[in-house]
């Protein structure tokens, strides 16, 4: 951990007193360490302790901008390699994932690009109330790190879970954290997300379920490892993760127009898109108006975005593809795999409970032209982002695995 810039982000609940110990543990192991309190956690321990143990002020209020020549929050939030928030009362949860920003703590919070590490500490009924647990998954999904709380006597008078983990453990996460592989610095990785559509007069179009979740997940995710990342998204509302590159699209033509523009400049690819395979033959200038008896539309093949991308890809690159399936999953992914000549292909079943559109979490087997196969079990799509880019980065290579 020597010379690693660490803020500790205290909140007001009784175990502030423990983060004086694992900022004093952060400090033994090297860390240069800068303390974030909340007004209240400063009811609960005061800033001069963590001033003695880290021998730098303690930033709480916003508005004390002691140095002209800085904005202290942003400051702080750059300077950071890691942000830890211990302990994490519910309310500091639920402002993290409203994304509030109210206090020193939460500005610096919403402001940091680093990976942030959260220690619950709360009464188990609170620590169980689905508001709570909603907020800690939404967390997850963004790449938040939970640190879970330990069960034992509260100071409140219960028994059960919702102590904060001890601070050895706490400094332990923010050692793995710290060590995270930037496994895809330098490399370009290239992402399509979302449902094309396809338009048939000014008012309608033809589309399909796919909202995007699990191509921004690969995006954000590769940003995380060091990749320079551009998405090449269908429309949609998710709010595209910071320091991504977005380029919108619609039709399926211009998806594949942008794919081709950037892939030579791509090392991944990573087709995570719901592709229209059809479009109406003809879109008309003006609105259809219904008249009495069955609407005939007559549509023609979209190009395989794929298969361009097979005729021109290079040895060096790795193409991965998604297979959307509702029955015999494997065999239609392996076909795919092979016509489309992926390095991998991740097959789901869109079917299944907590697998496909629209859902957080995703079921996906991952199969590989070098003869993996990753069946993993069900996951929040960030994880799934995070277990492919494991392979494509794995073995020390991108691009061993060999073009068409
Ligand atoms: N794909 C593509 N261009 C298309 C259709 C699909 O590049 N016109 C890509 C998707 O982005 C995905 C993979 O091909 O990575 C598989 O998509 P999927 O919809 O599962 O399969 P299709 O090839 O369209 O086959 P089918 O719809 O018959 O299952």
């Amino acid at each position: 951990m020597l010379g690693s810039r660490i803020i500790v982000g205290v909140t007001g609940g009784i175990a502030a007193y423990k983060a004086a110990a694992l900022c004093s543990q952060l400090v033994k192991r090297g860390a240069e360490v800068r303390v974030v309190m909340t007004e209240a956690a400063t009811r609960f321990i005061t800033p001069l302790t963590f001033q003695s143990i880290t021998k730098h002020p303690v930033a709480v209020d916003t508005f004390d901008e002691h140095d002209p020549s800085v904005i202290q929050h942003i400051h702080l939030a750059d300077w950071a390699d890691v942000f830890v928030v211990a302990p994490a009362t519910a309310d500091v949860i639920a402002k993290a994932a409203c994304g509030l920003a109210d206090d020193m703590l939460t500005t610096t919070l919403l402001a940091t690009r680093a990976p942030v590490i959260v220690a619950p500490a709360m009464n188990v009924h609170m620590l169980a109330n689905p508001i709570v647990q909603e907020n800690i998954r939404r967390l997850r999904e963004r790449g938040f790190v939970f640190v879970d709380p330990g069960e034992g006597p509260l100071a409140c008078g219960y028994t059960g879970k919702g102590r904060l983990a001890e601070p050895d453990e706490i400094v332990e996460v923010v050692a793995a954290v710290l060590q995270r592989k930037k496994d895809l610095e330098g490399k370009r990785v290239l992402v399509t997300a979302g449902a094309t559509r396809e338009p048939f007069d000014p008012v309608r179009v033809l589309s399909n379920r796919s909202t995007g979740k699990m191509g921004y997940a690969v995006a954000e995710a590769a940003r995380d490892r060091g990749a320079e990342v551009t998405l090449i998204a269908g429309p949609g509302e998710l709010p595209v993760p910071p320091g991504v590159q977005l380029v919108r699209v619609e039709t399926a033509l211009e998806m594949l127009n942008a794919v081709l523009d950037c892939l030579p400049s791509a090392d991944i690819l990573i087709k995570a898109a719901a592709v229209s395979d059809y479009r109406p033959a003809s879109v008309s200038p003006s609105k259809v108006k219904k008249s009495d008896g069955p609407l005939v539309v007559e549509l023609v093949r979209n190009p395989d975005i794929l298969l361009e991308v097979a005729k021109r890809r290079r040895h060096d690159q790795v193409i991965v593809g998604f297979a959307a399936e509702t029955d015999d999953v494997e065999r239609h992914a392996r076909e795919k795999l092979e016509k489309k000549s992926l390095d991998y292909i991740v097959a789901n079943d869109v079917s299944k409970p907590g697998a496909g559109f629209g859902s957080d979490t995703n079921v996906v087997t991952i199969f590989g032209r070098d003869g993996t196969v990753l069946s993993l079990p069900p996951m929040a799509k960030r994880q799934v982002a995070e277990r492919l880019l494991d392979l494509v980065a794995g073995a020390g290579r991108v691009g061993a695995v060999g073009g068409p």
